[in-house]
């Protein structure tokens, strides 16, 4: 809660509510968010770990949320895409082998298949123990020198904390503890919400 009104004042919005609720009736998914947006279906943020930095993008851009084994299985599949993310936790300074294994196998994007509105486009996302902008462009390196050997276009990059149970870490009751946190996830909000206005833009500006 007090994430959500630092940010609301740190940003100076007035358009904006935030009150506390009571049991929602799914209390092993907690934490939880409801985001109401005037005339839209409120929408629930729960098990705000890790893997909620994929749902919230997913949600947002309406896409859906596949493992590297799941599309491994067929790659094919990935033509059918127009914006796929690629995220994942980094585990020595790089994203998870199977994420990088994946890369390794994606089919070239053929130039023929390019057209000048959309050309196929990703975005790259971890959650680590140390984040910043050097520090994610550091560890989103291999991954994006992968995708772009490919002949994939990176149009942009989202890093944030992540619970760290690494080495002794696990002994000390990790660090990071409840990271992602509502404001990271305020953040990947607005990352996606980000990603969709530039691309509606530069397919107006196409026209
Ligand atoms: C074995 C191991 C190695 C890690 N290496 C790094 C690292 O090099 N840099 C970093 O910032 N975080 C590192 N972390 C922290 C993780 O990136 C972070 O905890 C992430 O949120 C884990 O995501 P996961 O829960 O999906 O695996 C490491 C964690 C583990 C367990």
């Amino acid at each position: 809660m007090s994430a959500f009104m630092d940010e609301v004042e740190k940003r100076n919005l007035s358009d904006i509510f935030v009150m506390t609720s009571g049991c929602a009736g799914l209390c092993s998914r907690e934490p939880m968010a409801t985001v109401e947006i005037v005339k839209q279906p409120p929408v629930k943020y729960v098990d705000l770990t890790p893997e909620k930095v994929a749902k919230i993008f997913a949600q947002v851009l309406g896409a859906q949320i596949r493992s590297p084994q799941d599309i491994s299985l067929n790659l094919e599949e990935i033509q059918r895409y127009q914006l796929i993310g690629f995220g994942s936790g980094i585990y020595g300074a790089k994203h998870y082998e199977s994420l990088l294994d994946l890369a390794d196998k994606l089919p070239m994007v053929s130039s023929r298949e390019l057209t000048p509105v959309s050309p196929r486009e990703v975005f790259i996302f971890s959650t680590a123990a140390l984040t910043g902008e050097s520090k994610a462009s550091d560890d989103h390196k291999a991954l994006r020198n992968k995708l772009e050997s490919k002949g994939y276009a990176v149009v942009d990059e989202f890093q944030c904390k992540g619970f760290n149970t690494n080495s002794f870490l696990k002994y000390i009751g990790g660090m990071n503890k409840n990271r992602p946190n509502a404001e990271d996830l305020s953040n990947a909000d607005d990352f996606a919400r980000n990603l969709m206005k530039n691309r509606q833009r530069v397919k107006v500006d196409d026209k």
